[in-house]
C-alpha cells in the first residue's frame, strides 16, 4: 500500500528506504555517488551545527561555500532530491536562523538531530540530550518551522538518552508539528552496541496511529540489505526505513545487488575520490581514504590495492593506483560528474 504521508510526489520505494545522515561519511561526494547508482527515497545530509551556521554567517559574514566550510558541507546536486538537511543545536533563535539558511539553499526539508550521543554535542544541550528537555525540543521544532518558510520539518531521535522513554518522548514530537519522526531503536547510552529493538518501533507506530496518524515514521537500526529494509518496514508497519552503515562500503545499496565485483568497487572508489577532491577541497584527503577500506572489504585481491590506495596523497594518485590494477575509466568523465 502506498503511504499517503510522502510530501515530495511519488516515493521511489514503497515502503520508503532512506539514506541516513552520517557525519564525515555521507558527504556531498558520497551522496552523489550513491545517487549515481540508484537513489534512495529520501537523502539526509551529514548533521550541521545551527550555532556554527549562525556564527559564521551572522557574526563573521562568511556567506559563500568558498569561505564557509559549513556551506560547503551543505552542497548537494539535483540527483539527490528529495534531500533533507540535518541541523543540530539547542538555541531556538539560531535554529530559526539556520533553518532559513537551509530553506534558501533550496533543500526539500529540514531535520533536527535529537539522537546524537556524542559527548561534545550533548554538552551543548543538543542531540539526544533534548530527549530529556521536551519543552526545549518543542521550541526548537517551532523555531525551525518558522525559519523553514513552509518546508517540512522532521526529527531523528532514539528511544531515550539513558533509558528507553519512548512512551513519554514520542508524543512530544508527534504533537509538535513535525511531518516525520525517524527512530533509531536504541538509547543514546547504548550507542550501537546492542541490537536495535525493532519491537519498540512497532510500539511507536501504535502510538502514532493513536495520537497523530498523519505523521510518518521511519525505523532505523542494523538493516543490512534493501530487501531487509522493505521487509522490516512491512512487518513493523512503518512508512519506511533508514539505512546507515550498510551503505558505507556499498554506494549501490539502493540498487539492491548482492554481489559487486572488484572492478566496480575500484571504479566507485575512484569516482568518490575525484568528487571529494573537487567538492570538498577544505577537507584533508585522508578523510576520503577512510572510506576505502569499506569499499574493498572482503574482496579477493582487495588488500594489496588498499595498501597502495592508502599510500596515495591525492585523487590523481588514486587514479594512478587504480590504473595499475586494471581500471580503464576516464578521469575526465569522473571529474565532469564531480562538478
Ligand atoms: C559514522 C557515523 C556518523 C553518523 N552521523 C550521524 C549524524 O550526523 N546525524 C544523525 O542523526 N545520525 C548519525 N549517525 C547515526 C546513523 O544515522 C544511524 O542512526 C545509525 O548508524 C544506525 O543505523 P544503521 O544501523 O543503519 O547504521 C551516524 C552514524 C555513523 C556510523
Amino acid at each position: 500500500m502506498v503511504s499517503p504521508r510522502f510530501p515530495f510526489g511519488v516515493p521511489r520505494h514503497e515502503p520508503w528506504v532512506a539514506l541516513a545522515p552520517m557525519a564525515d561519511a555521507t558527504d556531498p561526494a558520497f551522496r552523489r555517488l550513491v545517487a549515481s547508482y540508484a537513489p534512495p527515497t529520501l537523502t539526509w545530509t551529514e548533521f550541521v551545527s545551527a550555532d556554527g551556521l549562525w556564527h559564521l554567517i551572522e557574526r563573521e559574514g562568511r556567506k559563500t561555500p568558498e569561505d564557509n566550510p559549513l556551506l560547503t558541507d551543505l552542497q548537494y546536486s539535483e540527483c539527490e532530491r528529495p534531500i533533507i538537511a540535518q541541523l543540530f543545536g539547542s538555541n531556538p533563535q539560531r535554529m530559526r536562523f539556520a533553518a532559513r539558511v537551509v530553506a534558501d539553499l533550496g533543500f526539500d526539508g529540514i531535520d533536527i538531530n535529537m539522537g546524537c550521543p556524542d559527548r561534545a554535542v550533548l554538552r551543548q544541550g543538543a542531540g539526544a540530550s533534548l530527549i530529556e528537555q521536551p519543552s526545549l525540543a518543542s521550541e526548537l521544532v517551532a523555531a525551525a518551522r518558522e525559519g523553514a518558510g513552509g518546508l517540512p520539518v522532521s526529527v531523528k531521535t532514539r528511544l531515550g538518552l539513558r533509558h528507553d522513554v519512548l512512551e513519554a518522548w514520542l508524543p512530544v514530537l508527534l504533537q509538535g508539528g513535525v511531518w516525520l519522526v525517524t527512530i533509531h531503536a536504541r538509547t543514546a547510552r547504548e550507542l550501537s552496541k546492542v541490537p536495535a529493538r525493532w519491537e519498540r518501533i512497532k510500539d511507536a507506530v501504535a502510538l502514532r496511529n493513536l495520537l497523530a496518524p498523519s505523521v510518518a515514521i521511519l525505523g532505523n537500526g542494523d538493516i543490512a540489505s534493501l530487501t531487509e529494509a522493505k521487509e522490516k518496514a512491512r512487518t513493523v508497519g512503518v512508512d519506511g526505513t533508514m539505512v546507515g552503515r550498510a551503505v558505507l562500503g556499498a554506494p549501490w545499496f539502493f540498487r539492491g545487488d548482492a554481489e559487486v565485483g572488484f572492478e566496480e568497487r575500484v571504479d566507485a572508489l575512484v569516482r568518490y575520490s575525484v568528487s571529494f577532491a573537487a567538492l570538498l577541497p577544505h577537507k584533508p584527503f585522508t578523510k576520503a581514504q577512510r572510506m576505502f577500506k569499506a569499499f574493498l572489504r572482503g574482496v579477493p585481491g582487495g588488500k594489496v590495492v588498499l595498501r597502495e590506495l592508502l599510500a596515495a596523497r591525492s585523487a590523481s594518485e588514486v587514479v594512478q593506483v587504480a590504473r595499475r590494477h586494471g581500471w580503464k575509466g576516464e578521469v575526465a568523465f569522473a571529474a565532469e560528474n564531480a562538478l
